[in-house]
């Protein structure tokens, strides 16, 4: 979060007058549950400490002006243009703040203008959810009383959003993450019935770390949407012999029937992820953080073999990073094809294990990584002066 001081002083500078409220939308990271929250399965998300932090002054025409100082640019615009008309194959920062006021105009908001300063500490566009942080924070800040009351209507909302109008045809994770985070809890979400429920993210004595790959993900939204694609292919055939009412939910001896190898991986990963997302609840609530750890290796692997979305740069960090002693387990975190991996490390070990890593990694790939110990933190709010 950006120190409030430093947000106050730079909206003054940019605006000339104060700002009247502050807000800050974090970043997430799932712990476990890669690719299946459009399958119908469980997913392990948590905000993070990381996020987007925005002061905000009312203005009494319909102007909209924004200054992301993460960009260094300004975007003006007004509630009455046409805000669904978005530039889906070269999608620009305010794009996201767009696309959601314009699921407010769908569903009657009352917009008011506004000036807006943003600043983020999330390293943006690597897999830590900055979009759906955005999203989030510019719908709650718009429509903030009814944001408060339903958190869920404010995660679908975000979502509606990227799908409708960015056009990643995303699933309900991050927005429901950066929605309706608890601090230092891990959410369990059933993303076939949006039911869910906390557990403490208390991993005892090992530490979190988030460990940024810098390897720009280029190629996300096209193969994402290839992903949902192969999964409803594969859940297409699979219906026809199994009852489920989603492809986590197929018995795994139903993939037999499926000839095509590559649908056969894809509903492998969707199915087996799920079952790994249940068992890891249950370990971590038992207090067993190795075998914690040792699920999210697993899910690495398949998301790495199956699955077919992590990448050389990823799979460097998690080999080094099961490689160090005191780390029990590591995998790529979000979308994949690069962006971040996370990994629970000995708290005493931290420092050896960036040092290590971090050496190896930037040998192998030639890039730096970058190494966060982040917090588990609340969902999108207002933060008082
Ligand atoms: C992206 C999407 C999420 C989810 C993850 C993969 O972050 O926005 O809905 O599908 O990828 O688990």
């Amino acid at each position: 979060m950006i120190a409030h001081s430093l947000l106050r002083d730079a909206f003054k500078t940019q605006f000339g007058y104060f700002a009247s409220a502050y807000y800050f939308s974090p970043g997430r990271v799932n712990l476990i549950g890669e690719h299946i929250d459009y399958n119908g399965g469980y997913v392990m998300p948590a905000a993070i400490s990381l996020g987007i932090s925005a002061a905000v002054a009312w203005r009494d025409d319909d102007i909209i002006c924004v200054y992301a100082n993460d960009f260094k640019e300004k975007s003006t615009f007004s509630i009455s243009d046409n805000l669904a008309d978005i530039n889906k194959t070269a999608i620009h920062w305010s794009d996201y703040i767009k696309a959601t006021l314009q699921v407010l105009k769908d569903k009657n908001t009352k917009l008011r203008g506004a000036d807006i300063y943003i600043s983020s500490d999330l390293p943006l566009g690597a897999g830590l959810s900055s979009s759906a942080a955005l999203e989030c924070l510019i719908a709650f800040i718009f429509d903030e009383v009814e944001s408060e009351k339903n958190r869920t209507a404010l995660a679908l909302h975000a979502q509606l959003a990227e799908r409708k109008y960015v056009g990643v045809n995303c699933g309900i994770m991050d927005q429901f993450a950066v929605a309706n985070g608890k601090d230092k809890h891990a959410i369990i979400l059933n993303c076939a019935t949006l039911d869910y429920e906390y557990t403490p993210a208390d991993f005892k004595s090992y530490q979190l770390v988030i460990i940024n790959s810098n390897k720009s993900r280029t190629l996300a939204s096209s193969k994402y949407n290839e992903r949902r694609k192969e999964c409803d292919a594969a859940f297409e055939q699979l219906k026809k012999i199994d009852s489920a009412a989603d492809l986590c939910h197929i018995h795994e001896i139903s993939l037999a029937t499926l000839e095509d190898d590559v649908l056969y991986q894809r509903a492998k990963h969707a199915i087996l992820e799920n079952k790994r997302v249940k068992h890891a609840v249950q370990v971590l609530k038992n207090g067993n953080i190795e075998a914690f750890g040792q699920l999210l290796t697993e899910s690495h692997i398949s998301l790495d073999r199956d699955y077919e979305v992590s990448c050389h740069e990823l799979n460097m960090i998690v080999h080094y990073s099961t490689h160090f002693e005191a780390c029990i387990g590591a995998r790529m975190t979000g979308a994949g094809f690069g962006g971040c991996c996370i990994a629970l490390v000995a708290k005493e070990k931290v420092p050896q294990f960036i040092a290590y890593v971090g050496k190896k990694y930037t040998e192998k790939t030639g890039l730096k990584a970058d190494f966060y110990c982040a917090e588990i933190v609340d969902g999108v709010r207002s933060i008082l002066e």
